[in-house]
Formats: structure tokens, C-alpha cells, sequence
């Protein structure tokens, strides 16, 4: 099964694709997470990618397009995926569907996570992120059992950058300026699927269970 997340950021995407790929057995592919470790691990790519993403900016596409089609390639992909984060432009999702139609594939849902913008920013502003494993956690609405730590690995949660709220309003207009025309796009092919975003993390799992079985 391959899937492709949409939604404003702060939508609940990563919370809800961490869900889905550990319920199917199936590589979760976040392009965040993917330039969040290269900035850690100090790579040119990750310096690249870095000053457009402190800006609420998108990574070129040139940057981001056939790194997503090599890690499509690996083994683990072969039972399907879940991406989250990408495609993000129309250009990127006529690269990924070219590079799907050249193996005989094609993607078979667009699940869309739908939340007002006025519920974003407050969630992003209560996200807090393990600078260890890349865990997330809402203050209010998820916290971690170990307070200040992460959970999981123990390692030190922090605001990310990008979740600052001056950052957030210009992610949120670059979202709907190049990325909300996603939504038509995979209408048209057919396998749209929107699901209400503001219900509780649980609820929006079951829903989109039911739409995955
Ligand atoms: P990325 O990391 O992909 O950020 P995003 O899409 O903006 O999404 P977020 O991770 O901020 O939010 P999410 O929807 O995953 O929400 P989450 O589940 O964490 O990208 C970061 C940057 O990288 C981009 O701005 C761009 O610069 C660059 N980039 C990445 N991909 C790119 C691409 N393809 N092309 C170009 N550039 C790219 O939830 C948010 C919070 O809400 C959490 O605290 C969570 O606990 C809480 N929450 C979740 N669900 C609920 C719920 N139902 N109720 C209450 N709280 C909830």
C-alpha cells in the first residue's frame, strides 16, 4: 500500500503516519525528518536545507525530489509506504507519479488531514520534538511521560525552529500558496481522502483506518 499524507503543517500528519506505517508493517518517509537529520549530522545538504527551512520556506525541488525517488528504491519499500511531507508541490507529485509509472505503480491514497489554520498555530506552539530519536509530543494534547525528556530514548525535548509563530504564519501561507493545490491534484486521480483533523490523535486514526481497510 502506498500513501501520501497531506495537511497543513501542525496538521497531525507525522502523528498519524507513525500510526499507519506501524499498523501495516510499511516505511514511514518524512522529508522533515529526512533534513532534520542531515542538519544534525552537520551534511552540505542539511546546511542547504536549513536556511530555507528557518525561514518557513520549501526546500528547492532540485534538493528534495531524487532524494525521495532513491529511498523509494530500497528494499523496505517494496510492500509500500507512507510519505509525509512530500510531495509538496505540483512538480514534486508529477516526479514522484512519473517515477512510479516508469516501475508500473502507482500511489493509492491521498489521505488530506484537514484542520483550520486557527488550530495550528496553538498546536505547533505545544509540539515539542526529541532531539534524540525525532519523537513528538503536544504539551497539552500528547505530553511526555518524563516530562522535559522524551519518553522513548530519554534524550532532551525541545521547540523546534520552525514552530516559532512568526515561522509558522509564513509555512502556513506557503502551504496553501504550493501545497494545498495538491488536494485537486489527487482528486482528480481519484483517491482522495479527507479526513476531519481537529478530533482527538485517536479518532483521526480510526477514521483513517477505515478508509485504509
Ligand atoms: P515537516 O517536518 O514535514 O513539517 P510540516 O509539514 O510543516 O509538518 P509538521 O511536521 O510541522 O506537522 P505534522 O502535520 O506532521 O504534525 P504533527 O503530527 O507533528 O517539514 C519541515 C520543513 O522541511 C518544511 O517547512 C520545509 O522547509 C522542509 N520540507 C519538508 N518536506 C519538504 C518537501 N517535500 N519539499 C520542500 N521542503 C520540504 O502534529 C503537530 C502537533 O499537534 C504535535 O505536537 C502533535 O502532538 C499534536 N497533534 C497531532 N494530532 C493532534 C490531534 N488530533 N489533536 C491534538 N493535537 C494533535
Amino acid at each position: 500500500m502506498k500513501i501520501v499524507m497531506l495537511g497543513a503543517p501542525g496538521a497531525g500528519k507525522g502523528t498519524q503516519a507513525k500510526r499507519i506505517a506501524a499498523q501495516f508493517g510499511i516505511p514511514h518517509i518524512s522529508t522533515g525528518d529526512i533534513f532534520r537529520a542531515n542538519i544534525k549530522n552537520g551534511t552540505e545538504l542539511g546546511k542547504k536545507a536549513k536556511s530555507f527551512m528557518d525561514q518557513g520556506l520549501l526546500v528547492p525541488d532540485e534538493l528534495t525530489v531524487d532524494l525521495v525517488i532513491d529511498r523509494l528504491g530500497q528494499d523496505d519499500c517494496k510492500k509500500g509506504y507512507i510519505l509525509d511531507g512530500f510531495p509538496r508541490t505540483i512538480p514534486q507529485a508529477e516526479a514522484l507519479d512519473k517515477a512510479l509509472a516508469g516501475k508500473g505503480e502507482k500511489m493509492d491514497y491521498a489521505v488530506d488531514v484537514d484542520v483550520p489554520d486557527e488550530n495550528i498555530i496553538s498546536r505547533m506552539s505545544g509540539r515539542r520534538a526529541c532531539t534524540g530519536c525525532g519523537a513528538t509530543y503536544h504539551i497539552v494534547y500528547n505530553p511526555s511521560q518524563k516530562g522535559d525528556n522524551c519518553q522513548v530514548c530519554g534524550e532532551a525535548l525541545i521547540l523546534r525552529d520552525d514552530d516559532k509563530p512568526e515561522t509558522v504564519q509564513k509555512r502556513l501561507s506557503v502551504y496553501h500558496e504550493q501545497t494545498q493545490p495538491l488536494i485537486e491534484y489527487y482528486q482528480g486521480k481519484g483517491i482522495l481522502k479527507t479526513v476531519d483533523g481537529t478530533k482527538n490523535m485517536d479518532e483521526v486514526f480510526e477514521e483513517i483506518l477505515g478508509i485504509l481497510k
